[in-house]
């Protein structure tokens, strides 16, 4: 096995990330940047892609030079640069990618093209070495939501997929309707501390002819309720609204994985992407897994939103294979995981 360094950049969303990791005796993370975005754009109730752009310019020099001086390597000592190039948004991904390129051109070294939803997946190769693919893998995050059967760290299959809203951006509404702020993921988490999970049933959208799952109905639903309340000029019980209405996403999201598992005949499940550092879906998943004799892995919530990390992890398995982009990459704003 060869040993090195891969410099891996991250800016897809809200966050301007950058991190070295060593490959050859083990993989080990030499540092972990992250410039949050999160302050700038709360005041919005969400992102601003232009914003995002802006500040991502303005970061990603900084985050870049931070990240090497904590793994204490130069330039010279840099072997690939990895980036996320798709998908996200344009004018966000394009910062990262021009950059890439300019620094691997300079450099004379190669540049590796990741994708966002792989790179999520591959978060567990850092957490869980021990876990060998095949598993099945639940990507929840504020712009995806995926099950895939993964068959290797860069073979995949698409088992299920939200017919239309991710589960991050239902949390993100719902959070928002309910005056709870921004990021809405953990916000509701901490209502839900306070709240009854059984005060409201939420409807739980599962289809019958397919692995498939929806939120738009249990968002609706939630907001309708919400409406209600302010109709008849009665306090809104918050925290009980919460709580119900992540147990029914949740209960949703385990139960799929579950059935996605079964179908796939596999051993082991995992969960990925920003919605994966909810508490409750991580302690239903553990708890189902039990009972149908998986074994459950998750990356810690830090490895769970976005980070480089998660890029180089997956960058690693291309820089193997000798797989790598040229000069006229592109960012590419929406492409889902691609079967194998
Ligand atoms: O993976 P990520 O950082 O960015 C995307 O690739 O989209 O995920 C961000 C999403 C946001 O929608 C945020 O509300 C959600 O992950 N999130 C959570 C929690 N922490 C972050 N959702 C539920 N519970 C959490 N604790
Ligand atoms: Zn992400």
């Amino acid at each position: 096995m060869s040993t090195g360094h891969i410099l891996a950049i991250e800016s897809s969303c809200d966050e301007t990330a950058a991190a070295v990791v060593e490959f050859g005796g083990g993989f080990n993370v030499k540092s972990n940047i992250i410039a949050s975005q999160i302050e700038l754009h709360k005041i919005y109730g969400g992102v601003v892609p232009e914003i995002a752009s802006r500040k991502h310019i303005e970061n990603i020099t900084k985050v870049t030079e931070q990240a090497l001086e904590e793994a204490n390597i130069g330039f010279d000592e840099v072997d690939a640069i990895a980036v996320t190039y798709a998908p996200g948004l344009v004018g966000a991904l394009l910062v990262g990618v021009s950059y890439a390129k300019s620094l691997a051109f300079a450099l004379q070294k190669p540049l590796i093209p990741v994708h966002h939803i792989e790179a999520h997946i591959c978060a567990n190769f850092i957490s869980s070495p021990e876990l060998k693919p095949p598993f099945v893998c639940l990507v929840a995050s504020g712009g995806h939501s995926t099950i895939a059967l993964v068959e290797s760290y860069t073979e995949y299959h698409v088992m299920a997929n939200t017919r239309d809203d991710a589960p991050g951006e239902a949390f993100d509404k719902i959070s928002r309707v309910l005056g709870l702020g921004y990021p809405g993921g953990p916000a509701i988490q901490r209502a839900a501390e306070n709240g009854f999970s059984s005060a409201f049933a939420f409807p739980q959208v599962r289809f019958e002819s397919s692995l498939d799952f929806s939120f738009s109905g249990v968002k609706t639903s939630v907001i309708n309720l919400i409406h209600n309340y302010t109709q008849k000029n009665q306090p809104i019980p918050i925290n009980d609204i919460a709580a119900s209405f992540q147990q029914a996403v949740c209960e949703v999201l385990t139960g799929r994985l579950i059935d996605c598992a079964k179908k796939a005949g596999v051993k082991n499940i995992a969960l990925a992407g920003g919605v994966a550092s909810n508490a409750l879906l991580r302690s239903l998943c553990e708890k189902v897994a039990e009972e149908a004799e998986l074994d459950f892995h998750c990356p810690p919530p830090v490895l769970c939103t976005d980070n480089a990390v998660m890029i180089g992890a997956r960058a690693y398995f291309d820089f193997e294979k000798g797989k790598f982009g040229g000069t006229d990459l592109n960012a590419i704003a929406s492409l889902g995981l691609a079967n194998k």
